[in-house]
């Protein structure tokens, strides 16, 4: 069973739920409260790698399926 579960959102962020850590690419960890989070991938957060709710104004759109 996984630890983590990683959900797109419909036209939005990824949602990571579970026991996870995020680090930068020097291997640093953001610090996070709680065991979810959203991560932007519409490219147009100001908080990146966090969702700022930016990708509803910028008609971000993406499907949520598994294919
Ligand atoms: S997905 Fe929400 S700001 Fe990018």
């Amino acid at each position: 069973m996984a630890d983590v579960t990683i959900t797109p959102r419909a036209n939005g962020p990824l949602m990571v739920q579970g026991d996870f850590k995020i680090v930068d690419a020097q291997g640093n960890e953001y610090s996070v409260s709680g065991d979810v989070v959203t991560l932007c991938r519409c490219g147009e957060s100001s908080e990146k790698p966090f969702c700022d709710g930016s990708h509803r104004p910028a008609g971000f759109e993406a499907s949520s399926e598994a294919r």
